[in-house]
């Protein structure tokens, strides 16, 4: 009853949940972008966007829709099932995402998987806020999609969702001659699918492009992953965020 009660009244307090991320860097390269807006702090708190609200009360009804199948790529897993809680991105981290938008000003950003489409309303809540930017996001399961999409489209109209996986999809959807500059690589937590969307991602990126991923400590395997990528020699700045992100920028 109480735990129902701090869900229903916790976005009219959405400014007590923005909290100070760490950040962790491997590259630090000075003239950078991640450099240039991060500075040399330890730490960073982004603004709470003003549709941070509206985002969490959507989160909450969503959320309420109950556990649905999750995708069946996921080979193996013992529970099958997922609530979007279970797999959401945070308001803080939301609003870091958000703020990246508002900085980086991206033509294109993509994002994989789409799930629910909270990270996806964070995203968009970036682009509303500079008026520009399209957001292509890529999920093979058509019951999350459904869902997400209603989420998206109460924030703004500017993304495309394709239901299908980014790999199979990317090149029909993101506009000939076009790039990608800001990516986010949150699908199935292992190096086996990572470094290899990783590597799509780069062959449509260009220098600046930002890319963002999620999860870098679900697992070891996933440690290792993200302690390559960081020391990859591609990239000019590489930071984690907090315990869970990972960002970024192609040389
Ligand atoms: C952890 S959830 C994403 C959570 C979401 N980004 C958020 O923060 O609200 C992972 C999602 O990736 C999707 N997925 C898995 N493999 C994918 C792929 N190759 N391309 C696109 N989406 C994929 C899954 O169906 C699932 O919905």
């Amino acid at each position: 009853m109480i735990q129902k009660i701090k869900q229903l009244i916790r976005p009219y307090f959405i400014n007590y949940i923005a909290r100070e991320i760490p950040l962790q860097w491997t590259q630090k390269k000075e003239s950078t972008q991640l450099v240039q807006w991060f500075g040399s702090a330890p730490s960073i708190k982004p603004p709470v966007s003003k549709f941070c609200t509206l985002i969490e009360k959507r989160a909450i009804i969503t959320n309420a829709q109950g556990e649905k199948p999750l995708w069946e790529g996921y080979q193996g897993a013992t529970k099958t099932t997922r609530s979007s809680n279970q797999v959401r991105t945070q308001p803080s981290m939301g609003n870091l995402f958000t703020h990246l938008v508002t900085l980086k000003k991206p033509q294109y950003a993509v994002e994989f998987g789409t799930a629910f489409g909270i990270s996806g309303m964070y995203f968009l809540a970036g682009m509303e806020q500079v008026k520009q930017g399209q957001l292509l996001t890529f999920d093979p399961n058509d019951v999350w999609a459904n869902l997400a999409k209603d989420n998206l489209s109460k924030i703004s109209q500017r993304y495309q969702l394709t239901i299908g996986t980014f790999e199979e999809n990317i090149e029909k959807v993101l506009p000939s001659g076009a790039s990608i500059d800001l990516a986010f690589i949150d699908a199935i937590h292992t190096r086996e699918f990572v470094m290899p969307q990783l590597e799509i991602v780069l062959k449509y990126s260009k220098s600046g492009t930002i890319i963002i991923f999620d999860d870098i400590n679900f697992s070891q395997n996933m440690r290792d992953c993200w302690n390559d990528v960081a020391k990859d020699s591609r990239f000019s700045a590489t930071v984690s965020c907090g315990d869970r992100v990972g960002v970024v920028e192609v040389k």
